[in-house]
C-alpha cells in the first residue's frame, strides 16, 4: 500500500487495484477549495494510472463530508468549482464509490450521489439541508436525488431538510448497502472487479413517474412548514424540473437558484442562525472545566413546567425523581407525564419501546428525601420568592454536598434564592420555555455565585436534553423577557401613539412572526402581566410613560383568549376586531391629550425592532448577554422572531 497526497486535505492509498481517497478537513470534511482541488488532483492521478482500477472515497473522523464550506459563502468563488469536479466524478472511467463513515450532508450527499455506488454506517447522517440555509441544493442534489428515489420523496428531504438514517436512506434507495462492522472493507469489495461499461450514472436515470397528487400533497406539507420562505418553494419547483427537463438544463437552472439565493438576504441572516447556534453555549474559560457526572434528576414540581421537563429529560436518558407535595399529587403528576409520553407515541415521534424505557427511568413520590440520590435537582414550583427560598433551604439540607441546585424562575432574582442555601455556588438557573418538552431554548443563568463546574454542568445537562442553552447573567426576566417586556412597551405606546393593536399585529406577521404581539398576549392571558403591574405601582415611577390601556382591558374582565375577549374579541375562537377595545384606546388617547398618528407598516416594524435592539445592546453592555448572536438566538427561539431576518440584532444591522 503506497501513500499519496493530493493536498493538504486529500491523501490516498492504492490497495488491491483501489484508491482509497481520504477527506481529512476538520472538523466535518467541508467541501473547501483545498478539498475541491485535491480531489481534482487525485482523480487525474487516477485517470493515468493503470494501476488504479476504481476509486473509494471517504472521510476521516466522524464525518463523510458536511457540506459545501459555508464560510466560503459571500467570498470570491474559487476554481475547480463543485459542481465540475462533481460531474467529472459522475462521467469518470473508472468505478467510483463513496463510503460514507458519518454525516453526508448538502453537497457532502451530491458527491456521494455522483458515484457509483454508495456505503454507509448505520450512524450516518444523509440530507440536503440546503434550505435551512436559506440556499438550494446548488451541485446537483435536486437533480440527482429524484431520479433515484422520485420526486416525492426527494420534494420530502430537500424541501423539508429532512436529515435521514442510514437505513432509510437504504429503503430509499439512495445507498446500495449499510456496513454494521467494516464499511471501508465492504465498500472496497462491493466495487472490486466492477465493469466500468455497466456503471450505474445517476444522472443518465430518467426519474420515476409519480402520481401528481402524491407530489402536491407533499409538497403542500413541505412548503407550510417553510412559511413563506423562498428556498423551500424554489427547491420544489427544481426537483419537478427534473422529471421533465434533460440533467444539463435542470442542472444549469439548479445552479443560477443555487447563486441567486446563496447571495440573498434570507441566507445571509440564516447562515448567521447557524454560526450563531454553534456559538451558543461556548463561555470563555469553560473549555477546560469538567461537568460533573449528571444520571439522576429531581424535579420538584410536577405540572405543566414540571412535567415537561421530566419529558425532555427522560428523553435525554437520564433517570428521574419527581417530587409532589403529597401522594395524589404524585400520582397527578405521573400520569401528566405519561400522558405526553403517550401524545409522542401517537404522533409517531416515539415508538412504544422508547416509552416503556422512559416510564422504567420514571418516578414519582412525596417523599422530598429520595432526593438524596439525585445529581440535580431541578424546582418547577409557582413563582414566588418565598417558596422557593424555603423549598431551596429544605433541599440544601437533603441533596449529596455535590449535587447541583437549579431554579427555573422566570422573574425572581436566582441570587436572592441561591443566597438563602449553604452552598450557593451550586445553585444554576435553568429557564425552560413552554412547552419544555418541546422548545429547544433554554436560558441558562450564571448566577453570582456559580461554580465554573456547575455552569458547566448545567450547559453539558442542556445540550444532552438537545437544547439550545444560551447564558444569561441574572437580571429581572433575564435574556428574553427582558428584550419581551421592552418590545411589549414600545408595542403600547404605538397603540396610544396612534397604531391600532391589528395594525401592529399585521405589520410584524407580514414581517414573518407567527403573530403579532397583541395576538400573543391575548393567548398567554393579560392577567398575570397585570398582578405585576399592580405590585409595581408603589415603586414606578411617576414620571414614567405608563400606558394604562391593558389595565382598562382587565378591569373589564378581558383577560385574553380564554375569557373569549382580550385585545380582541373571539367569536367561535376567531381573532376579530372588536370596536369596543378601539373605543377604550380611543379614550384612554383622548384622556391624555394625545393627537394619533399614522404608522405604516414599516414604521411599525423598525419601532419595535429599534426597542428590542436598544435592550440588546443594554444586556450586552451590563455583560448580561456574552454576544450580540445569544440574542438572536434567544427571540429567534423563544419569542418567534423569523429566522430568516436573523434576529433584531442582525436585522438591525443589515437595515
Ligand atoms: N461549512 C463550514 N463549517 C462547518 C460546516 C460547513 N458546511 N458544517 C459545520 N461546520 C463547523 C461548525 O461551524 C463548527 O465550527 P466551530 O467548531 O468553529 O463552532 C464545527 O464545524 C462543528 O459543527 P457542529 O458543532 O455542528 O458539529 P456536530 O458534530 O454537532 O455536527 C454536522 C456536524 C452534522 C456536520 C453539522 O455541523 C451540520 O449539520 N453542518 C451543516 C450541514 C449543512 O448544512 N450542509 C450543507 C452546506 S451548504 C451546501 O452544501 C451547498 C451545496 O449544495 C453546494
Amino acid at each position: 500500500m503506497s501513500a499519496l497526497r493530493f493536498s493538504d486535505t486529500i491523501s490516498a492509498a492504492l490497495a488491491d487495484g483501489i484508491l482509497v481517497v481520504t477527506i481529512d478537513n476538520a472538523p466535518v470534511n467541508a467541501l473547501s477549495a483545498d478539498v475541491r482541488a485535491g480531489l481534482m488532483a487525485a482523480l487525474d492521478h487516477a485517470e493515468k494510472d493503470g494501476g488504479v482500477k476504481s476509486i473509494v472515497l471517504t472521510g476521516a473522523g466522524n464525518s463523510f463530508i458536511g457540506g459545501a464550506d459555508i464560510k466560503e459563502f459571500g467570498k470570491p468563488p474559487v476554481e475547480p468549482h463543485l459542481p465540475d469536479v462533481i460531474a467529472r466524478i459522475e462521467a469518470f472511467a473508472k468505478p467510483v464509490a463513496a463510503s460514507i463513515n458519518g454525516a453526508a450532508l448538502g453537497g457532502g450527499l451530491e458527491v456521494a450521489l455522483a458515484c457509483h455506488r454508495r456505503h454507509a454506517v448505520p450512524s450516518a447522517k444523509i440530507g440536503l439541508p440546503e434550505v435551512k440555509l436559506g440556499i438550494v441544493p446548488g451541485a446537483g442534489g435536486t437533480q440527482r436525488l429524484p431520479r433515484l428515489i422520485g420526486v416525492s420523496a426527494a420534494i420530502d428531504m430537500i424541501a423539508g431538510a429532512r436529515i435521514i438514517s442510514a437505513s432509510e436512506a437504504l429503503k430509499l434507495g439512495i445507498v446500495d448497502g449499510v456496513s454494521e462492522s467494516a464499511l471501508l472493507a465492504d465498500a472496497m469489495a462491493d466495487i472490486k472487479g466492477l465493469d466500468a461499461s455497466s456503471l450505474r450514472r445517476t444522472g443518465a436515470l430518467s426519474v420515476p413517474a409519480a402520481p401528481i397528487e402524491t407530489i402536491e400533497k407533499t409538497a403542500a406539507d413541505a412548503l407550510r412548514k417553510a412559511r413563506g420562505q423562498n428556498a423551500p418553494t424554489e427547491a420544489v419547483r427544481l426537483v419537478c424540473l427534473a422529471a421533465t427537463t434533460p440533467l444539463a438544463e435542470g442542472l444549469a437552472e439548479e445552479r443560477r437558484t443555487f447563486i441567486m439565493l446563496r447571495d440573498s438576504e434570507e441566507a445571509a441572516a440564516l447562515r448567521h442562525v447557524f454560526f450563531a447556534e454553534r456559538a451558543a453555549g461556548k463561555v470563555d474559560g469553560l473549555e477546560a472545566v469538567t461537568p460533573r457526572r449528571i444520571e439522576t434528576v429531581g424535579i420538584v414540581g410536577t405540572g405543566l413546567m414540571g412535567s415537561g421537563i421530566a419529558v425532555s429529560a427522560l428523553n435525554g436518558g437520564y433517570r428521574i425523581i419527581g417530587v409532589e407535595q403529597n401522594i395524589e399529587a404524585a400520582e397527578k403528576g405521573r400520569e401528566r407525564i405519561a400522558g405526553l409520553l403517550d401524545k409522542a407515541v401517537q404522533s409517531g415521534r416515539l415508538d412504544t419501546a422508547g416509552r416503556e424505557d422512559r416510564l422504567g427511568r420514571l418516578s414519582v413520590t412525596a417523599d422530598m428525601q429520595q432526593l438524596a440520590q439525585a445529581d440535580i435537582v431541578i424546582e418547577a414550583v409557582f413563582d414566588d420568592l418565598t417558596v422557593k427560598t424555603e423549598l431551596f433551604q429544605r433541599l440544601d439540607t437533603i441533596i449529596r454536598a455535590d449535587a447541583i441546585l437549579a431554579t427555573n424562575t422566570s422573574y425572581l432574582d436566582p441570587d436572592v434564592i441561591a443566597a438563602a442555601t449553604a452552598r450557593p455556588e451550586r445553585v444554576v438557573g435553568l429557564h425552560f420555555f413552554s412547552p419544555a418538552h418541546i422548545m429547544r431554548l433554554l436560558e441558562v443563568v450564571d448566577c453570582k455565585e456559580t461554580a465554573p463546574d456547575v455552569l458547566a454542568s448545567a450547559l453539558a445537562f442542556a445540550k444532552r436534553l438537545g437544547k439550545l442553552p444560551i447564558v444569561s447573567g441574572v437580571t429581572e426576566g433575564f435574556i428574553g423577557n427582558r428584550i419581551f417586556s421592552a418590545y411589549r412597551r414600545e408595542a403600547e405606546y404605538m397603540v396610544e401613539d396612534g397604531a391600532l393593536p391589528q395594525e401592529i399585529d399585521a405589520a410584524l406577521e407580514a414581517y414573518g412572526f407567527p403573530m403579532g404581539p397583541f395576538a400573543v398576549f391575548d393567548m398567554a392571558g393579560l392577567e398575570i402581566a397585570w398582578a405585576r403591574r399592580k405590585r409595581q405601582a408603589a415603586t414606578r415611577d411617576p414620571s414614567e410613560r405608563y400606558v394604562v390601556i391593558a389595565d382598562r382591558l382587565c378591569e373589564a374582565g378581558r383577560f385574553g383568549q380564554k375569557t373569549g375577549r382580550g385585545w380582541y374579541a373571539y367569536p367561535e375562537g376567531k381573532r376579530t376586531v372588536d370596536p369596543e377595545v378601539t373605543g377604550m384606546i380611543e379614550a384612554a388617547r383622548a384622556k391624555k391629550g394625545i393627537v394619533p398618528k399614522r404608522f405604516t407598516a414599516e414604521e411599525i416594524v423598525a419601532g419595535l425592532l429599534k426597542a428590542m435592539v436598544d435592550e440588546g445592546d443594554a444586556l450586552l453592555s451590563e455583560g448580561i448577554a456574552a454576544r450580540a448572536s445569544d440574542i438572536d438566538l434567544v427571540m429567534i427561539n423563544g419569542y418567534g422572531f423569523p429566522s430568516s431576518k436573523g434576529g433584531p440584532m442582525f436585522a438591525a444591522g443589515r437595515r
